[in-house]
């Protein structure tokens, strides 16, 4: 018979939690591990109420190899020994990883090892792992397939590329051991109830959460970097996608990891399709009825010019593809920034 429990490090951030929601919906029964570096416990109770169920959680660090001894014990014990790992558990800014690369590889490398470490001494064979399209650098040709070269341009991107290959050569050992990562493009959005969704600490990184802040109040207005790169519209272009598609991404990922007749596989999770900056404001306030602020701004070094999936591999291997518009992502996002003004703390 097949056992459902799962162990969801990182599961009180912005994709796990939604993550949680989907797995859950689908029968799993996850265990949450998150020492909330990044998030709060009013995630998990929210969580909890859409789901309608009591979720088992862990507050602690994947770097605590001997937690994770006892939780994987415990479960097994229970009878309901953890089947799969799904591994959010991150650092995942990108200057803070330049400006502090070894907090980066301690947490984001190190903590794997850990946990692989950890799975081994408990027998457990399966992880999804959280990669990035940042592994792929600059393009030499769009879409990018799992084939393009790997060439990150920074520490963060750096620690996905190396975690990916500690998988494939830990996967490699045999024993039934699989690995799926994932490499994620631009997750935006949130539930669409409007009770989960990004809740970034101080000013946001990403484009999608500032637009958001701006809408509300926030801030004044969004910095748009770039105006001159050969694009549509000289703005930056990227494939983003609803956070609840991603979430049903890992969920067919635990089920591939199952069966899957590779001990490994790096797989795209995008939607294949570029959206600008400039487009992304403007269908924002479409969904929304404000009116982003926008002022031109130098490059911000590092970015690239254009960035989109080739997903065909997701629907081929997983039976995936991303269902949601541009118009839901923002409809969705502002229906959870609208409501909650101050993330969770509001
Ligand atoms: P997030 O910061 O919201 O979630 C990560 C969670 O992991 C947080 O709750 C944090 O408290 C927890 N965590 C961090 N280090 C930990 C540790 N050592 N032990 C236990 N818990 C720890 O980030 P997210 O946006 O939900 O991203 C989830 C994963 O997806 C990360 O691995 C990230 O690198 C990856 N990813 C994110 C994006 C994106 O744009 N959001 C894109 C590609 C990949
Ligand atoms: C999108 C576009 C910016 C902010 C980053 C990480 C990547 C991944 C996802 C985890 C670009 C422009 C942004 C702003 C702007 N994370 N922009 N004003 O850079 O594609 O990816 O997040 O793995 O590793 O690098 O996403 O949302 O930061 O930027 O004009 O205030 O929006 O220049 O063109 P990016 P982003």
């Amino acid at each position: 018979m097949m056992n459902r429990t799962l162990l969801v490090t990182g599961g009180a951030g912005y994709i796990g939690s939604h993550t949680l929601l989907a797995l859950i919906a689908a029968g799993y029964r996850p265990v949450v591990l998150d020492n909330y570096s990044n998030s709060v416990p009013e995630v998990l109770r929210r969580v909890q109420q859409l789901s309608g169920v009591p979720i088992e959680f862990v507050e602690g660090d994947i770097r605590d190899g001997k937690l994770l001894d006892g939780l994987f014990q415990r479960k097994a014990q229970d009878g309901s020994p953890v089947e799969c790992v799904v591994h959010f558990a991150a650092l995942k800014a990108v200057g803070e990883s330049v400006a502090n690369p070894l907090a980066y590889y301690d947490n984001n490398v190190g903590g794997t090892t850990t946990l692989l470490s950890a799975m081994d001494r408990a027998q457990v064979r399966h992880l999804v792992f959280s990669s990035s399209a940042t592994v792929y650098g600059e393009p030499i040709e769009l879409p990018y397939s799992e084939q393009h070269r790997i060439a990150p341009t920074n520490p963060y991107g750096w620690t996905k590329a190396m975690v990916e290959q500690v998988l494939k050569d830990w996967a490699a050992t045999g024993e039934a051991r699989r690995a799926v990562a994932l490499r994620y493009f631009n997750p935006i959005g949130a539930h669409a109830s409007g009770v989960l969704g990004e809740a970034p600490q101080g000013t946001p990184n990403n484009l999608f959460p500032f637009i958001t802040q701006v809408a509300v109040g926030k801030r004044e207005k969004l910095m748009v970097f770039g105006d001159d790169y050969d694009t549509v519209d000289g703005t930056g272009v990227r494939d983003y996608l609803h956070v609840e598609d991603l979430a049903d991404g890992h969920v067919r990922a635990v089920q591939y990891a199952g069966q899957a007749a590779e001990p490994f596989s790096a797989i795209n999770l995008g939607t294949g399709r570029g959206t600008s900056v400039l487009q992304l404001v403007r269908a924002f306030e479409q969904a929304s009825g404000k009116t982003i602020a926008c002022t031109m701004q130098p490059r911000r070094p590092g970015d690239i010019a254009s960035a989109w999936a080739d997903p065909a591999l997701a629907y081929r291997l997983l039976g995936w593809k991303a269902e949601r518009s541009i118009e839901q992502m923002c409809a969705d996002g502002w229906r959870w920034q609208s409501q909650n003004p101050d993330g969770y703390g509001g």
